[in-house]
C-alpha cells in the first residue's frame, strides 16, 4: 500500500511516498526559514502564503523522486491538527482535493502523534524495522509540544504529563535569540554548545522538577534562569551579569543544553518507575530528538535500562511528510478514514 504524506502544520512544507507504513520511496521538505529570519520567529500570514505557492511543486517533486504516478498512490494522508490553521489549511485543503479527485480514501493524522511513529521509517535499501512490542514509552520533543505517553499500540496512546508552560524547541530557540544566534536557533545552539573548551557547568540552571512524581515538563523558568544570566537580572543591586564574551555565550548554551536535557531524563526515569514500569522500548520523535546531547542522553538511559530505543535520523525528527504517510497506514488499517468533513484543528488530540 503506497500512501501519498502531506504536512503543513507550520513552517515546512513537505510530501512523501511512504509504501506498507515503512519505506519512504520520497520525502520532500520545503523549509521556509529563509522566509521568517528576519522576524526571529515564524510569522503565520507568510507561512500560509508560503504553503499555497509550495504545496503543488513540493507534491510533483516527491512524485517524480519516487517514480510514483498519482494513479499509483492508494491513499492521501494528512496532518490535520495540531498547528497554525492557516498553514493547516492548505495541506488539508490539496489532501482532499487529490484523495477525492483520485477516488481514494483520506486520512487525517494528528502532527504530534506522527512524531512517534518517526523512528519506524527507512530508505528503500534499509533492512526492515523491528516492530515494537507495546506497552511502550513514548517522547515527544518539539517547538510546539513536550510530552510523554503510554503506547499500546501505534493508535492506542495514553498522554502521561506534557509542558504546562513553554515546550523544550521553543525555548532552545528563545535562549538561541537571547544569546544573538540567527534563526532557526535550536540547532545552531547545539552546535555552539559543542564548540571546543565550552563549560557546561559553569552556569548552575534550574532543572524542573515540579512536583514529587509529576511527569509534567516545564521550560519558562529555565528560559528566565538564562535571560538573566545574560543580561543580568533587573533592577538587581548585586554584581552586573560578566561581559556576554564568545566564550561566556558557548557556556550559557551548553549549561542551558544540559538542565533542559536533563530536565527531560529526569521526566522519562519517573515514568519509567511508574506507569511505564516495566516497558521495553522507548521511542521518541520530534525536532529536538536531532539535538546531539539529547540523543546520547537518551542512549545512556536506554542502555542503563536494558531499553530499545526508537530514534529517528536527524533528518526525520524535523517536521517531514513520511511520518504522517506512515502513521496514516496505520490509522487506516484500524478503520480510522476521513471524509471531506475533516477539519484542520489548531490543538492535538492527544
Ligand atoms: O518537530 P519540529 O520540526 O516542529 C514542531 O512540530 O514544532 O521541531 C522544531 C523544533 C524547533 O524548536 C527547533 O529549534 C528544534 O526543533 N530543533 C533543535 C535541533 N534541531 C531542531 N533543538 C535542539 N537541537 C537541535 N539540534
Ligand atoms: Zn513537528
Amino acid at each position: 500500500m503506497m500512501i501519498l504524506g502531506i504536512e503543513s502544520s507550520c513552517d515546512e512544507t513537505a510530501a512523501a511516498l511512504v509504501e506498507r507504513g515503512e519505506i519512504v520511496h520520497a520525502s520532500v521538505v520545503a523549509s521556509q526559514t529563509d522566509l521568517h529570519a528576519e522576524y526571529a520567529g515564524v510569522v503565520p500570514e507568510i507561512a500560509s502564503r508560503a504553503h499555497v505557492e509550495r504545496m503543488l511543486p513540493t507534491i510533483r517533486e516527491a512524485l517524480a523522486r519516487a517514480g510514483v504516478g498519482l494513479g499509483m498512490i492508494d491513499a492521501v494522508a494528512v496532518g490535520h491538527r495540531p498547528g497554525l490553521i492557516g498553514s493547516l489549511l492548505v495541506g488539508v485543503s490539496a489532501a482532499k482535493a487529490l484523495a477525492w479527485s483520485l477516488g481514494r480514501p483520506l486520512i487525517g493524522v494528528d502532527h504530534v502523534h506522527a512524531h512517534l511513529y518517526s523512528g519506524m521509517l527507512r530508505p528503500p535499501e534499509a533492512s526492515g524495522v523491528e516492530a515494537v512490542a507495546f506497552p511502550a514509552l513514548g517522547l515527544v520533543v518539539s517547538g510546539g509540544h513536550t510530552s510523554m505517553y503510554l503506547l499500546e499500540s501505534w493508535t492506542g496512546v495514553k498522554r502521561l504529563g506534557a509542558t504546562i508552560d513553554d515546550a523544550i524547541g521553543e525555548a532552545f530557540d528563545k535562549v538561541a535569540a537571547v544569546l544573538g544566534l540567527p534563526f532557526p536557533g535550536g540547532p545552531n545552539l547545539d552546535r555552539l554548545a559543542a564548540s571546543p573548551g565550552t563549560n557546561a557547568q559553569a552556569c548552575e540552571f534550574p532543572i524542573s522538577r515540579i512536583a514529587p512524581g509529576s511527569l509534567d515538563f516545564s521550560f519558562s523558568g529555565l528560559k528566565t534562569a538564562v535571560l538573566y544570566a545574560a543580561r543580568g537580572v533587573p533592577g538587581a543591586r548585586g554584581a552586573p551579569a560578566p561581559e556576554l564574551t564568545a566564550a561566556r555565550r558557548a557556556d550559557i548554551a551548553a549549561s542551558f543544553q544540559r538542565a533542559a536535557v536533563e530536565a527531560v531524563i529526569l521526566k522519562l526515569r519517573r515514568a519509567l518507575d511508574g506507569p511505564a514500569n516495566g516497558v521495553g522500548t522507548l521511542v521518541a520523535g520530534g525536532g529536538v530528538t536531532a539535538n546531539s546531547l539529547l540523543r546520547a542522553r537518551l542512549s545512556g538511559l536506554a542502555a542503563e535500562r536494558s531499553l530499545r530505543l526508537v530514534l529517528p535520523p536527524p533528518s526525520l525528527s524535523i517536521d517531514n511528510g513520511a511520518m504522517i504517510a506512515g502513521l496514516g497506514y496505520h490509522l487506516h488499517g484500524a478503520g480510522r478514514v476521513a471524509d471531506l468533513s475533516l477539519r484542520a484543528v489548531p490543538t492535538s488530540a492527544l
